[in-house]
């Protein structure tokens, strides 16, 4: 899709797009229009909705969709403009000018955030339908309003990077194992300058990664441990270390799930998805950061060689860990994961991102990031990123007496400590020692079976831009 920012007219276009703030005039092309629409009380005149119509003008019938809620550029607003163009791409639109006339609050970011928004209303995941729904967009005029080409670029990428995690999280369990998550992995890091190393269970073994191999053990597919390196500043000796949960499905292990708990288990690799595709778009960015991001990739499923309920492990960390519960498999795989980044990849702060709880969409809902941390700055930079990207945070209290809950009469540790969410990430926190470090818990927001503005049922991209854009203030 290209874009093209001058002063468009209304024979360039076959579909415009006017945003409109509160009890301002339209511009003179399309008041007719407008008063039109308001004297029948069809004006959606609320941030963020729109109103669709057709209007002749200079012999040319074109399409045209009022957008409300251009005195702020937030969410509601930019959601709006999702809408419209996806209505448009509905009505086989080829070229769609936007009048950006109306925006007050125009803000340095709006170009990136336009980048972005049609990047990301733009996929579908229809690669199993016989009957594709192709795009007719081919171009997107702007004009009205201070554009700059450099941040709509960066918009773009952002966009593209959510797009390539909800491609990764969608495609079904049957396809995407940790072979082909792997594959991806490389296939697209190398593209981008990322140096991608994949590690097979011979070398798992040999760096004793006990919980991980536990996990691993009833599977038909071998467990493959993806390291992803990216060096932006040669000079610096810091490393962003990025941990995804890569549990391409989750059948709960013998604590077996029911089905319906189990229906949507492919995206138990969202957080490896987040961080395999926000590292990727760090290298296209050529941010000036070191980033390694670290995925200890496996299925949880039931064999005869299953980890069982009741077995004690060692980590790569070398503490012994009790599996109270195979369904709690996302931890045994993190922790040898941050072990590696730290102790292998040298990692000086780390960020986990993981499907990791029931709990977290109990206490938050479906649409906000849980979030722990050790460290009040990295979570204050990454709360300003989830704002920036708007995509919701929340960070969640750790109280002394639930890290008594992690303790095991048997064992150093075990695995499923409640409260829920604080269990699973003060768990993971038992590994990472003093290293700044924020674990951010998507099981809510990464996959969806409600469609919104930027996507479709299904996978969402959640934390994707939130993390590039990390890396970007971290190299500031
Ligand atoms: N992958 C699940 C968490 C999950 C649930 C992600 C729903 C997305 C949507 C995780 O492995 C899990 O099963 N967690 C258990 C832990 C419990 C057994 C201690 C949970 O949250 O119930
Ligand atoms: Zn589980
Ligand atoms: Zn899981």
């Amino acid at each position: 899709m290209e874009n093209k920012f001058f002063d468009w007219q209304w024979n360039d276009v076959d579909a415009v797009i006017y945003p409109f703030a509160a009890g301002e005039e339209p511009c003179a092309g399309i008041k007719d229009l407008y008063d039109a629409l308001k004297a029948k009380n069809v004006l959606e005149e609320k941030a963020g909705k729109i109103t669709t119509s057709m209007y002749q003008k200079d012999g040319k019938i074109n399409d045209v969709v009022f957008v409300a809620g251009a005195e702020t550029v937030d969410e509601k607003f930019c959601n709006g403009l999702a809408r419209a163009y996806k209505y448009l791409k509905g009505r086989k639109a080829v070229t769609i000018g936007f009048n950006f006339k109306s925006v007050v609050d125009n803000d340095k970011k709006f170009s990136r955030i336009l980048g972005e928004l049609f990047t990301m209303a733009d996929y579908e995941f229809d690669d199993f339908k016989t009957d594709k729904k192709e795009s007719t967009v081919k171009e997107l005029y702007f004009k009205g309003y201070e554009h700059d080409e450099a941040l709509y670029a960066e918009g773009e990428v952002l966009g593209q990077q959510n797009v390539f995690a909800r491609v990764l999280v969608n495609e079904p369990a049957n396809i995407m194992n940790p072979a082909k998550l792997a594959k991806y992995a490389k296939e697209e890091g190398e593209k981008h300058g990322v140096e991608v190393e994949i590690k097979e269970r011979e070398e798992i073994e040999k760096y004793k990664m006990g919980s991980y191999l536990a996990v691993a053990s009833a599977s038909a597919n071998d467990p493959k441990l993806i390291i992803m390196r990216y060096k932006g500043n040669k000079a610096s000796k810091e490393v962003l270390g990025l941990v995804g949960k890569g549990i391409t499905f989750d059948s709960g292990g013998l604590s077996l799930k029911p089905t319906d708990g189990m229906l949507t288990m492919k995206c138990d690799m969202g957080g490896a998805a987040a961080v395999i595709s926000a590292i990727i778009g760090i290298a296209r960015l050529g941010l000036p950061i070191n980033v390694t991001a670290v995925v200890a990739s496996t299925d949880n499923m039931i064999s005869g060689t299953s980890d069982r309920p009741g077995d004690i492990v060692y980590s790569m960390a070398g503490k012994s860990i009790f599996i109270a519960n195979t369904d709690a498999e996302g931890r045994l795989t993190l922790v040898d994961a941050v072990t590696f980044a730290l102790q292998e990849e040298k990692a000086t702060k780390l960020v986990d991102v993981a499907t990791l709880t029931g709990a977290a969409i109990r206490a938050l809902g479906t649409t906000v990031t849980a979030c722990i941390s050790n460290n009040d700055e990295l979570y204050g930079e990454i709360e300003g990123c989830f704002k920036d990207t708007y995509e919701n945070i929340w960070r969640m209290p750790v109280f002394d007496e639930y890290k008594e809950n992690l303790k095991h009469s048997q064992a150093d540790l075990v695995n499923s400590a409640s409260p829920g969410m604080q269990g699973a990430a003060l768990f993971i926190g038992e590994f990472v020692g003093d290293t700044p470090w924020a674990h951010l818990d998507i099981a809510g927001p990464a996959f969806t079976n409600k469609a919104a503005a930027l996507h479709g049922e299904g996978a969402t991209g959640a934390a994707v831009r939130p993390l590039i854009e990390l890396a970007k203030q971290l190299s500031k």
